[in-house]
C-alpha cells in the first residue's frame, strides 16, 4: 500500500507538532511496510508572506491530488495586525480547503485518557469515563454564510439547507451505531429558524437508525452538561460554530487542548484533511514546548479514515496513551516535557509494543 499526504505546517506551533506527528507517521509506516510520500504546501500566514494569499492554487491543487492532508495550524497576530488594512486573513485558507475539498464532517473525538484524571479541571469522578465523538458540521451555517462589513453595522448569516444537514447527520448516526448507540443533537431550537430545521431532519433521520437513541439538546444547556456530567454522552452533532465552541471545551474536560485531534472528511473516497484542534498559540510558539499529541493522533486517525489502517492507527493511539500513563507531561499539562521528549517518547513506545 502507498500513502500520499500533502502537507500544511502553516504557521506558530504548527510546524513544530506537524513535524513531530510526520515523524511518527514515517516509523509507523515503515514498520506496516506503507509506502508513504509527503509534500509540504505555502499556507496561512506563512503562505500569505511567500505569496501573498493564505490558499494559493497550487497548495489546493496539492490537496485535491493526495490521499490525505496533514494540517498544522495558522494564523497569529502579525497577520490579525495587518487584516485591518485590508490584507487577507490566514483563517480564510482554512474555510477556503475545507470548502474546496468538501469537507463536511468534521470529527473530534476527546475521551480522557489514563492517567489525566487530575489533568481535568473536574474532580476525577466527574471526568471519569468521558470518551465522546463531536462530530461538527464543517462546511456550512455562519462560517459561510453571506457577510455585511460596516464600521457601523455588520452581518453574518448563517444559512442551513436539508442536504447540509443530512449528510453530516448521517455520518453521525453511523458514529454512534459503531459506538454506544446514543446521540445527542445539539442546536438552539427556541430562537433559531436553522436549529429547527436541523431539528427535524435529525428527527426524519432517526427512523433509519432504530438501533441509535436520540436526544435533542440546546446548546447553552449542553455547554452545562459537558462541565458536570461529560461521561454520560457518546456521539455529539451539532452545526458549525456550535462545534466549534464546544470542542474546545471539552478538551480542556479531558485534559487539554493539545491532545485533541480531528478528521474532517467529505464524500466516501475523496480526500480527508487532518488538523488538531487547537490553532497557532502565538504565546508559545518557536519555544519547543508545544503538546505534538493532538497532531500525532491526527496521524492516526489519518491512517484509519484515509488509508484503511486500523491497526496502525491503534497502535499510535496506543503509544500515546502509553506515554500519558508514564507520567510524561508536556507543560499544558502541567509538565515540563519538550515536544522532542514527548515525540522520542512515543517513537520509542511505538517499538516497545
Ligand atoms: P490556540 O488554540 O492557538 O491557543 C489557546 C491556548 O491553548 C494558548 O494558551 C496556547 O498556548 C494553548 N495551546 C494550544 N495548543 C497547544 C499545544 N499543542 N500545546 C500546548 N498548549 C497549546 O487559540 P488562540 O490563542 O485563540 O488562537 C491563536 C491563533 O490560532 C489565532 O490566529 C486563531 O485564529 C488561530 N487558530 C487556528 C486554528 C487552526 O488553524 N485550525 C484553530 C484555532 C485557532
Ligand atoms: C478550528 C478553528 C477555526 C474554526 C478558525 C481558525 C477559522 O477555530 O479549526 O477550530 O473556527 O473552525
Ligand atoms: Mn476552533
Amino acid at each position: 500500500m502507498s500513502l500520499h499526504v500533502t502537507v500544511l505546517p502553516g504557521d506558530g506551533i504548527g510546524p513544530e507538532v506537524t513535524d513531530a506527528a510526520l515523524r511518527v507517521l514515517a516509523a509507523v509506516c515503515e514498520a506496516e511496510n506503507i509506502g508513504l510520500r509527503t509534500e509540504t504546501r505555502h499556507f496561512g500566514g506563512a503562505a500569505i508572506d511567500a505569496t501573498g494569499e493564505p490558499l494559493p492554487e497550487e497548495t489546493k491543487e496539492a490537496c485535491l491530488s493526495a490521499d490525505a492532508v496533514l494540517l498544522g495550524a495558522v494564523g497569529g497576530p502579525k497577520w490579525d495586525e495587518a487584516a485591518k488594512s485590508g490584507a487577507p486573513r490566514p483563517e480564510k485558507g482554512l474555510l477556503g480547503i475545507r470548502s474546496a475539498m468538501g469537507l463536511f464532517a468534521n470529527l473530534r473525538p476527546s475521551r480522557l485518557f489514563a492517567g489525566l484524571e487530575n489533568a481535568s479541571p473536574l474532580r476525577p469522578e466527574r471526568v471519569a469515563g468521558t470518551d465522546i465523538l463531536v462530530v461538527r458540521e464543517l462546511t456550512g451555517g455562519v462560517y459561510f454564510g453571506a457577510k455585511e462589513e460596516g464600521t457601523d453595522r455588520a452581518t453574518d448569516l448563517m444559512p442551513y439547507s436539508r442536504e447540509e444537514v443530512e449528510r453530516v447527520a448521517r455520518v453521525a448516526f453511523e458514529a454512534a451505531k459503531g459506538r454506544r448507540g446514543r446521540l445527542t443533537s445539539v442546536d438552539k431550537a427556541n430562537v433559531l429558524a436553522t436549529s429547527r430545521l436541523w431539528r427535524s431532519v435529525i428527527e426524519d433521520l432517526s427512523g433509519d437508525y432504530p438501533e441509535v437513541t436520540v436526544d435533542h439538546v440546546l446548546v447553552d444547556a449542553m455547554a452545562m452538561h459537558l462541565v458536570t456530567h461529560p461521561a454520560d454522552f457518546d456521539v455529539v452533532v451539532t452545526e458549525n460554530l456550535f462545534g466549534d465552541i464546544l470542542s474546545d471545551e471539552l478538551s480542556a474536560v479531558v485534559g487539554s487542548i493539545g491532545l485533541a485531534a480531528s478528521a474532517s472528511l467529505g464524500e466516501p473516497g475523496r480526500p480527508g484533511l487532518y488538523e488538531p484542534i487547537h490553532g497557532s498559540a502565538p504565546d508559545i510558539a518557536g519555544r519547543g514546548i508545544a503538546n505534538p499529541a493532538g497532531s500525532i493522533l491526527s496521524v492516526a486517525l489519518l491512517l484509519r479514515h484515509s488509508a484503511g489502517q486500523e491497526a496502525a492507527a491503534s497502535h499510535i493511539e496506543r503509544a500515546v496513551s502509553a506515554v500519558l500513563e508514564q507520567g510524561l507531561r508536556t507543560a499544558d499539562l502541567g509538565g515540563s516535557a519538550s515536544t522532542e521528549a514527548f515525540t522520542e517518547a512515543v517513537l520509542e513506545a511505538l517499538t516497545a509494543s
